[in-house]
């Protein structure tokens, strides 16, 4: 179960998103915002990132417009690993070695194509394991509590 999240900003890529989450048959919770009337990015971050953190959701996709005002908000939940990516590699790459849990994306960065391309591999892509990248992951959780 993926949940989706966007501001005003992030509204149109978000019904991107979702429609393409929709004609994949992944099962997605929509957190809103259901129109582009001004909504703050902290708030719609923290609805889809908490269902994250209880574990209804296994990763979650927030868009606002340019993506970095969503990551550090989620970065600042417990259990969150949020990566902001406009870029493939990036978005494969968190999810191998940072085993990023939700992605942000910027709408008014990039088109709806790349982005769903950004997606995909997100969504994909497992975490690859081992040693160094489990040791190096807990590290960072860790900073939650100092
Ligand atoms: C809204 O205008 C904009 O500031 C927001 O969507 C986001 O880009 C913040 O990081």
């Amino acid at each position: 179960m993926i949940a989706l999240s966007s501001d005003h900003a992030g509204y149109p890529l978000k019904e991107e998103i979702r429609a393409y989450l929709e004609a994949s048959g992944i099962e997605y919770k929509d957190c809103g915002a259901f129109g582009t009337a001004s909504v703050d990015y902290p708030v719609q971050a923290k609805k889809a990132c908490d269902l994250v953190a209880d574990g209804t959701c296994g990763m979650a996709i927030l868009c606002c417009g340019t993506g970095v005002g969503m990551s550090m908000a989620a970065n600042k939940i417990k259990g969150i690993r949020a990566a902001c990516c406009t870029d493939y590699f990036s978005a494969k790459f968190t999810r191998l070695h940072n085993d990023a849990n939700v992605l942000c994306l910027g709408a008014r960065v990039l088109g709806a194509g790349a982005a769903i391309e950004l997606v995909n591999v997100f969504l994909n892509t497992p975490f690859e394991g081992g040693e160094r990248h489990r040791r190096r992951v807990d590290l960072m959780m860790a900073l939650e509590n100092e």
